[in-house]
């Protein structure tokens, strides 16, 4: 019996045996919160979330070719840490469905390899490429899981990147309309939720502003780190606005050439911080309201009403690249859904006399100091601040008109191989959907939680050195063997209570 228990029931059994009833009791309490997955609305799904870069592994395997993560990885940005293995879910993929469904998810949150599917970024499919998301997609809808999936997570084939600069060319804009209509075509039978790129405003600030992201773009003296090319005066601007383009087409192809057969819903997601005014000044209200518009008012002002928020074309002036009437009425509206990545608060201290110097770039055109919530910054896990959650959706509402809503992103960092007790991510994933929930009953329309991570992946930031993972990956193990931690009993558990409802 003790053989097929769970490494927690076997911990909660010890327990029981040795310290009492009481014990057990206290302990359960902690782990289950006073929310369960039965209180949320019929319909709202709760699942995990990962990208193809930070899980597959295989890169060099059938016929996939570089993106411009994997450049950036071997370009030795992360201390030589790569994606080249990752959790080897290329091969894994079957034993990971099996524990999402011992989790109970509803929903599985991935990207597609635009470079495992067409290796030379446009033009002919790759057959093992298509053959594997194929299997996943499979394998996830015969177990009842739903596919929730990205086109571009970070990784634009390096081949695209190469001929004319991915992004900051206004040619990737038919490229990926295509990329996207392969997917759709070939995956839209059975994926019903698209998202066409993961946090474009943070792929902007760091992949051609900061340069700590893929493709590691900026200019002095802007870049934290020492870029060989860019501009990051003007070259967040042009990506951002061809991430725009790109976006509205495909989804208004999709809406006009799959939609009715399909009946699925396309989005794109941002990354969001709730920003807090530092002080009660004036200036620092301001200053939050600037941090707003340049975070969240940047993709979502053109998609919600067709440009960008007035103090953006304000500050960056002509280096903030114009919408012409036909592209800003395509952009409008171009969406079913809006995705939201949300870890943290950040408090904002203005800093508008910086606004004086020339060429500025985004960070600076912001003009704040953000100052995070965590005054000590050698504690490695998050601070738990689900109202800031509660902050953001409220932000949404009242500035977005309430669009539908879906939680891509949350979820807890720790030491990757500190213990399988992460309490502190219990408590951090139990408060975030107990708030979430307290957001639904006051208006908020959301519809889904994911929480990063379901294992642990390559971090974006952070290599192996961290993990979000509800499962451990043990990389000493030739196996890559998973072992669940105490958050994924908890999810599971909170999980289960609304299935034993819904029945
Ligand atoms: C759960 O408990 C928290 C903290 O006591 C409370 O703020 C929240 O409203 C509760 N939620 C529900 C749905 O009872
Ligand atoms: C960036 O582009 C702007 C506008 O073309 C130009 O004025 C500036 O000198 C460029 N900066 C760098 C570092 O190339
Ligand atoms: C509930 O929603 C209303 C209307 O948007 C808002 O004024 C209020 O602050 C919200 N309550 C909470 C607790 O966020
Ligand atoms: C855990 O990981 C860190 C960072 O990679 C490393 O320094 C440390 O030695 C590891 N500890 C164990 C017990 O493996």
């Amino acid at each position: 019996m003790i053989k097929n228990m769970s490494n927690f029931s076997v911990f909660v059994l010890i327990m029981t045996m040795s310290l009492g009833l009481r014990i057990l009791l206290v302990c359960g309490e902690n782990i289950n919160g006073n929310v369960s997955g039965y209180d949320f609305p019929s319909g709202f799904v709760f699942g995990a979330a990962s990208s193809a870069y930070q899980m597959e592994g295989a890169v060099d395997k059938d016929g996939r070719t570089p993106s411009i993560w994997d450049t950036f990885a071997h370009s030795g940005y992360m201390n030589g840490a790569t994606g080249d293995i990752a959790c080897d879910v290329y091969h894994k993929y079957k034993e990971d469905v099996q524990l999402m469904v011992e989790t109970g998810l509803d929903a599985f949150r991935f990207s597609i390899s635009w470079s495992r599917l067409i290796p030379n970024g446009r033009g002919p499919v790759n057959p093992m490429g298509l053959r594997f998301y194929n299997n996943f997609i499979d394998e996830l809808v015969s177990h009842g899981i739903q596919p929730h999936v990205t086109l571009h997570h970070v990784d634009l084939p390096q081949v695209l990147e190469d001929e004319y600069g991915g992004w900051i060319s206004r040619k990737i804009v038919k490229d990926f309309v295509e990329y996207a209509d392969v997917c759709f075509s070939e995956f839209g039978d059975r994926v019903k939720h698209w998202t066409t790129i993961n946090e474009a405003n943070v792929f902007t600030l760091g992949g051609y502003d900061l340069g700590f992201q893929p493709p590691a773009r900026c200019s002095r003296p802007f870049g934290l780190t020492e870029c060989s090319t860019g501009n990051s005066s003007t070259e967040p601007y042009i990506a951002g606005h061809h991430m725009l383009l790109a976006h509205a087409s495909a989804a208004r192809l999709y809406e006009k050439n799959y939609k009715d057969k399909q009946h699925g819903l396309i989005g794109i997601n941002i990354f969001s911080y709730y920003f807090v005014p530092l002080t009660d000044s004036i200036e620092d209200e301001i200053a939050t309201q600037r941090a707003n518009d340049f975070y969240i008012g940047w993709f979502w002002n053109p998609l919600i009403f067709g440009d960008y928020p007035d103090i953006m074309k304000k500050n960056a002036g002509s280096r903030i690249p114009a919408f012409t009437v036909e592209e800003s009425d395509s952009i409008r509206g171009s969406f079913d859904f809006l995705g939201l990545n949300y870890y943290n608060v950040m408090y904002v201290e203005d800093k508008s006399s910086t606004l004086q110097s020339e060429n500025r770039d985004v960070v600076a055109d912001i003009a704040i100091k953000l100052h995070s919530v965590q005054n000590d910054p050698s504690i490695f896990e998050y601070p738990i601040t689900p109202w800031g959650l509660a902050g953001v959706l409220e932000y949404i509402k009242q500035h977005y008109n309430n669009p539908l809503i879906y939680i891509h992103e949350n979820g807890q960092r720790t030491r990757r191989n500190s213990t399988l007790e992460d309490r502190s991510r219990v408590e951090y994933l139990q408060a975030h959907v107990g708030t979430l929930l307290d957001t639904i009953r006051n208006g908020s329309n959301v519809k889904g939680y994911f929480t990063w991570s379901l294992l642990d992946y390559f971090e974006m930031l952070d290599g192996y050195e961290s993990g979000y993972g509800l499962y451990y990956v043990d990389l000493d193990d030739p196996n890559l063997k998973r072992q669940p931690k105490l958050s994924a009993h908890w999810y599971s558990d909170f999980l289960k209570r609304k299935e034993k409802a819904s029945l």
